[in-house]
């Protein structure tokens, strides 16, 4: 995985077809998507349930870009084994899933793969401080985790330009996800995103049997990131 800063597109499979995610990866990946997300929640950090690491490995093999893998999940560290065998490239824990977030985040850079914090809306920019030289992705979320297709909080379009600033010249990844869509993606651009995570807004419209509309809506959503 070479790092740039050019706008990534990672739709989020939380709005794909559950019952046949392994075709709607390529699908996406077909139509333009350049990572695919994926959203892995317990119950408990957030009041949603989908799936673990088997279906992360299962899917595996019908992705042919990223696979980013978004915890939302307390704790972090049992399974970080599990997503690195999974074959998960960048694996996210949130800054609020524990007390040792820089320990969790050695751990997932030494099972192998880049290591990325999320931040609550409700978190401030200075929590991952002190982290910069331990991750290789922050990700802002623009909606409480827990469920797709929610309004996006603008009030987030400040902490991502703060943490931009802090980023400076670091090989740092500044993702967005929650809300994401032709509308908001310019705001997110213009403070200093650079993967634009969207469930809905991709996959609406479309199908596996017809996944032109996921391609028309990549490309709307980065055209409007490009201004
Ligand atoms: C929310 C998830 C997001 C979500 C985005 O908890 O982390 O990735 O799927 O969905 P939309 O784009 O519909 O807000
Ligand atoms: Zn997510």
């Amino acid at each position: 995985m070479s790092f740039d800063r050019s706008v990534k597109i990672a739709p989020s499979i939380l709005a794909a077809d559950f019952a046949d995610f392994g075709r709607e990866c390529a699908a996406i990946e077909a139509q333009g998507a350049d990572w695919v997300h994926v959203d892995v929640m317990d119950g408990h950090f957030v009041p949603n349930i989908t799936f673990g690491p088997q279906l992360a490995k299962a899917i595996r093999p019908h992705i042919q870009t990223v696979m980013d893998v978004h915890l939302m999940i307390a704790p972090v560290d049992p399974y970080i084994d599990a997503f690195a065998d999974a074959g998960a490239d960048v694996l996210t824990a949130h800054v609020e899933a524990g007390p040792h977030i820089h320990r969790t985040l050695q751990a997932i850079r030494g099972a192998g793969m880049k290591a990325g914090v999320a931040l609550n809306p409700g978190t401030p920019a200075d929590a991952v401080a002190g982290l910069l030289d331990t991750v290789d992705l922050i990700c802002v979320m623009t909606v409480n985790p827990g469920f797709g297709g929610q309004k996006f909080i603008a009030s987030q379009i400040d902490k991502i330009a703060i943490l931009r600033a802090l980023i400076g010249d670091r090989p740092i990844h500044l993702e967005v996800d929650g809300g994401v869509d032709p509308a908001t993606a310019p705001l997110v651009s213009a403070a200093g995103a650079d993967v634009l995570v969207a469930g809905s807004a991709v996959f609406r419209g479309g199908s596996v049997a017809d996944p032109t509309a996921y391609g028309t809506n990549i490309a709307a959503i980065r055209a409007a990131a490009a201004g």
